[in-house]
């Protein structure tokens, strides 16, 4: 089965490594990952005072999210941390109090960058603000991309054949699995509990 993936690029470069990596792990996983690339450049900095009244693109990328099966995080690091630009939508998307977009979604973070240790701290990062999201991430494979540059990718701006290519293929696998598991199990849980109420009706 193809599950909805809401994918959300934490940088906004026309050139973004990140951005090229997300495109590879859509390609990768062919048709049973339905990916969107969800744009979150345009959306205005959260503000509270606004969630009376919130402005369009607020509940345009609401909607998306919201339509998802399953959320993949794909970003750089900035100065050892989430880039402002994808923090501000995590907060859009978490609110207004108890209406978060977010809760419960299968979600699972990739960052990437040229340098050695792959975006590391913005990845635990995202993941700290999902787990206060309650979005079960995935936990393996982690992927911390470091060494990425331009030269990582082909002509049509896929991941060239070699290690790197192999892992995120490994990654957009586990995630699919990880997306199905999530909701087959609680699709079988709410099957039990509806067949429980059924038997103790009968008995009643
Ligand atoms: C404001 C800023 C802060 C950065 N801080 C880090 C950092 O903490 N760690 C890191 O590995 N790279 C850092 N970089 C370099 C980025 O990893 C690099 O620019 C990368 O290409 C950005 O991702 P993108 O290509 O998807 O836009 C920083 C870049 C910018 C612009």
């Amino acid at each position: 089965m193809a599950y909805k993936i809401a994918i959300i690029v934490g940088s906004l470069r026309k050139e973004s490594l990140n951005r090229r990596v997300a495109r590879s792990i859509c390609g990768l996983r062919g048709d049973n990952l339905d990916c969107s690339m969800i744009e979150i450049g345009d959306l205005p900095l959260y503000n509270q005072d606004l969630d009376a009244d919130p402005p369009e693109q607020w509940t345009r990328f609401r909607q998306q999210v919201g339509a998802a099966d399953g959320v993949l995080f794909v970003s750089p690091e900035y100065n050892r941390g989430i880039p402002g630009v994808l923090k501000n939508a995590i907060d859009v998307g978490s609110r207004p109090y108890g209406q978060s977009v977010f809760d419960k979604k299968p979600a699972a973070i990739v960052t990437a960058s040229p340098g050695s240790i792959g975006g590391f701290g913005s990845n635990h990062q995202i993941r700290q603000a999902c787990v206060f999201l309650n979005m079960p991430v995935m936990q393996q494979p982690e992927a911390y991309l470091g060494h990425v540059s331009d030269d990582s990718f082909g002509e049509e701006g896929c991941l060239k054949e070699g290690p790197l290519k192999e892992l995120v293929k490994t990654l957009a696998h586990a995630f699919h699995d990880w997306v199905e598991m999530i909701h087959r199990s609680r699709q079988l849980l709410a099957e039990d509990a509806a067949h429980t109420a059924e038997r103790a009706k009968e008995h009643a």
